[in-house]
């Protein structure tokens, strides 16, 4: 079996951040233009009155403290709440592109590789701005990448899945350079005005270059042990948004086609499913759970990863071990896990072992095992 390695990965994430206390501003605000405006069908009873938010319940309930977002003014504006996007002609790179370009051009950088050695790019991550072509074959076009590219969607698990992929088609040799890139906007399906959720998604960009030991010539590389893939029909995490939505009659409302879930169900029922997906791989690895220096996690909720890594080790685990960036950039969808394996690996020596694991709508679970050559 060819041994496949994680040689370099990337990282993009736009400048502009909000807060906390910013983004609850604006819903605020909001709140009470709603709450005015429709006072009178809120007296008679055919509408619910709109509750605030608060930025301690956000803390609280998922650790997120800011995100890094493609437009602020256009989501902190009470009269949109959502990010304002410049159209592009379609001879221009797209923004989904542009993010991809950026991360892949640091991973390629980082495993010693030229974009012409890449012969497999996936785009794999929850929203692509259109259906076709490709956004991976224009990044393909835009780095000058060879062989063949194509889009992956499984929502929050996308960039494990796609990290699968490319594993199996190096191990096969299909392929001899892969880039898994994960470019997620992920405020442009989010609903700033709903409370359950306005507070949930930022913007960020991952990349990962997957080529054979044999061709590795970087630092650091990481050893892919093992892959692992898992998928359950649920719909507590929906986005309906699609090329029907055109057609549908009656229409669908504006609500409906973004991001909606029940935070509570998916709470419970994916911790104990991951947890237990990650301890069988660690065990089917011929590892022990004290072999894992490190969980390089799915980036939704703090509060949901201290308890899988609980489970897993059977006490607490610290941040050195379960390293935490949702704080500063919430839920990047497929891009968290890459987010926290890019930003916290380079300290442990040759060796090491580390879990890399997403897990979200569908349900869908990833896991990779990997290990520190040098
Ligand atoms: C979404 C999530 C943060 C909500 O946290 P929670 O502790 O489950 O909170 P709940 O939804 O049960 O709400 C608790 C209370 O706070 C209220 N509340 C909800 N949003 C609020 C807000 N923004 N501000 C203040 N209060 C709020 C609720 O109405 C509820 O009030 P009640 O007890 O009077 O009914 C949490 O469930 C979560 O992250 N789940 C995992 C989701 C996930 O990983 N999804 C993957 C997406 S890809």
């Amino acid at each position: 079996m060819t041994s496949v390695v994680i040689s370099g990965s990337g990282f993009f994430a736009p400048d502009s951040v909000i807060s906390n206390e910013e983004l609850v501003a604006s819903y605020n605000q909001h709140v009470e233009e709603f709450n005015n405006d429709n006072a009178a069908a809120i007296a008679a009873g055919e509408l619910t009155e709109k509750q605030p938010s608060s930025p301690e319940f956000i803390l609280k309930a998922s650790g997120i403290e800011r995100r890094h977002v493609v437009d602020k003014a256009g989501i902190l504006d009470t009269l949109r709440l959502q990010p304002e996007i410049e159209s592009r002609d379609d001879e221009q790179t797209g923004i989904q592109a542009e993010m991809a370009v950026a991360a892949a051009r640091e991973a390629l950088q980082k495993a010693g590789k030229q974009p012409e050695d890449v012969d497999m790019l996936l785009v794999a991550c929850s929203n692509m701005q259109r259906a076709y072509p490709a956004v991976a074959i224009e990044v393909q076009n835009a780095l000058g990448c060879g062989g063949y590219a194509y889009d992956l969607n499984v929502a929050c698990s996308s960039a494990t899945f796609g990290l699968q992929s490319a594993v199996a088609a190096i191990s096969t040799g299909q392929a001899k350079c892969a880039l898994v890139l994960s470019p997620e906007i992920c405020s442009a399906h989010l609903n700033f005005s709903n409370r359950d959720c306005h507070f949930i998604f930022g913007d960020a960009c991952t990349a990962m270059v997957i080529e054979p030991q044999a061709s590795c010539t970087a630092q650091g590389a990481w050893e892919v042990l093992d892959t692992k893939l898992f998928t359950q029909f649920s719909n507590n995490i929906r986005n309906n948004f699609g090329f029907l939505n055109s057609s549908e009659s009656p229409p669908r409302e504006k609500d409906d086609t973004l991001f909606k879930q029940n935070g509570r169900s998916v709470f419970k029922e994916v911790s104990p499913a991951v947890a237990q997906l990650v301890s069988e791989r660690i065990e089917a690895t011929g590892l022990k759970t004290d072999d894992i220096s490190r969980f390089w996690l799915h980036q939704a909720n703090i509060n949901m990863n201290n308890l899988i890594v609980k489970r897993i080790l059977g006490r607490e685990a610290t941040t050195e071990e379960a390293p935490v960036e949702l704080n500063e950039y919430a839920n990047t969808s497929s891009a968290g896990c890459v987010i926290a394996f890019h930003h916290h690996n380079d300290d442990l020596p040759p060796g090491s072992v580390g879990v890399m694991s997403s897990f979200g709508a569908g349900y869908s679970i990833g896991c990779a095992i990997l290990k520190r050559l040098s």
